[in-house]
């Protein structure tokens, strides 16, 4: 079966280019490539100048294996499979996964290849929600009521698209507990790890948690390299890694030769990389927390936990659509309205990571105060 259309894809696919300031972006502020190349120590230069543009090892450049497997502490080079981006790594996994007769566990509302994958492969999925009330908490036993004898993943994504949540590591562990005794796959969506606000929050990654839990990662986020297009799975779980390694020969077949060599110099100097990328994170966060609390009885706002997105609501009798369709053709700004989670619930998503935030939150005040006062 056909996945339904991609509504979060569509509508940027309408917007993304035509607006003028993005403030529902989930991406961090793109590096300059000649910025990147600067990290790059003597033997990466070379190896950027004498690269040749054939096909490339499949699995991945074994040096950019080795550098992501840097990023967990049980997972090996051979324990990476690099794809075009997170979203090819969550097309693999779900048909690998799943078939009919199976079932998977996915969080509401979510980035909506997380489900839909799964749906299009044939699985039943359970959704499980997430309640604003509850601060976007996921609820243990939830997932627990939501589990089938032929419940084959558990899928989480930490931190959380649209709401910035994060599970605390009690509730993590006891996911990890439950998807043990399931006998099901634990699948971390981690592609906002690395920007939890408190570092201290921030979670064991699904592949060092358990033997058949797999992280999902990618350049594009926490890296702020998405034009990149490399993501990737990590897990310790060989057979997996070889049926996923078999499906990828009838999507990419190899990675960008380019890219991969970017993405290694990113890896090798990500300290640095972090430290930017949070600092713009950090910064863009203190101005929203200031302008909520201005704007308290007018949106609700749960602070998120980590990444670079947040989903407020708007408690003003408009309709969401309609409010983001005049604000982006009367000043530009692009938020992103919580029909494309299938949320009916007036929520938006905002995104603060890139460096124009304050231009664009600053047009979207003015147009409240005109507007919803
Ligand atoms: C939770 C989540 N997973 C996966 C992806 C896909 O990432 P990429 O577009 O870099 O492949 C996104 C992108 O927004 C995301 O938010």
């Amino acid at each position: 079966m056909r996945p339904r259309d991609f509504a979060l894809e569509r509508f940027f696919a309408r917007w993304e280019f035509a607006a003028e300031l993005l403030l529902c972006a989930s991406d961090v502020e793109g590096w300059a490539m000649s910025d990147v190349l600067a990290l790059a120590d003597e033997s990466d230069r070379r190896r950027w100048q004498d690269l040749h543009l054939g096909y490339t090892e499949s699995p991945g450049d074994p040096a950019l294996r080795a550098a992501i497997s840097g990023l967990y502490e049980h997972v090996n080079a051979d324990e990476v499979l690099v794809f075009s981006g997170a979203e090819e790594a969550i097309f693999a996994l779900h048909n690998v996964l799943l078939a009919p007769g199976d079932h998977a566990v996915v969080v509401r509302p979510a980035y909506q290849s997380l489900a839909e994958v799964a749906v299009a492969a044939g699985a039943e999925v359970t959704r499980v929600d997430l309640r604003e009330s509850d601060g976007w908490r996921l609820d243990v036993e939830d997932v627990r009521a939501a589990l089938r004898p032929n419940t084959r993943l558990i899928q989480l994504n930490e931190p959380h698209n649209p709401t910035g949540a994060l599970s605390d590591r009690p509730t993590f562990d006891r996911l990890v507990s439950l998807a043990a005794e399931a006998g099901a796959h634990l699948i971390v969506d981690e592609v906002y790890r690395f920007l939890e606000f408190d570092p201290a929050d921030r979670l064991p990654a699904g592949a060092d948690a358990m033997a058949t839990g797999v992280s999902i990662g990618v350049m594009s986020k926490s890296f702020a390299l998405a034009g990149l297009r490399i993501g990737w799975v990590a897990t310790r779980d060989h057979e997996l890694l070889a049926r996923l390694a078999a499906f990828k020969d009838y999507t990419t077949i190899c990675n960008s030769a380019p890219a991969e060599v970017l993405a290694l110099i990113a890896l090798k100097a990500r300290d640095h990389v972090l430290m930017r990328n949070r600092a713009i994170v950090t910064a863009n966060l203190r101005q929203l927390d200031v302008f909520f609390d201005r704007w308290r009885g007018t949106f609700e706002w749960v602070r998120p936990r980590g990444g670079s997105i947040g989903y407020p609501r708007l408690l003003a009798d408009v309709p969401i659509d309609r409010f983001a369709e005049d604000l982006v053709r009367e000043t530009g700004v692009l938020i992103l309205p919580g029909t494309v989670f299938a949320d009916a619930g007036n929520h938006f998503r905002i995104g603060f990571g890139r460096t124009n935030m304050p231009v664009a939150l600053d047009r979207l005040e003015q147009y409240a105060a005109r507007t919803l006062r």
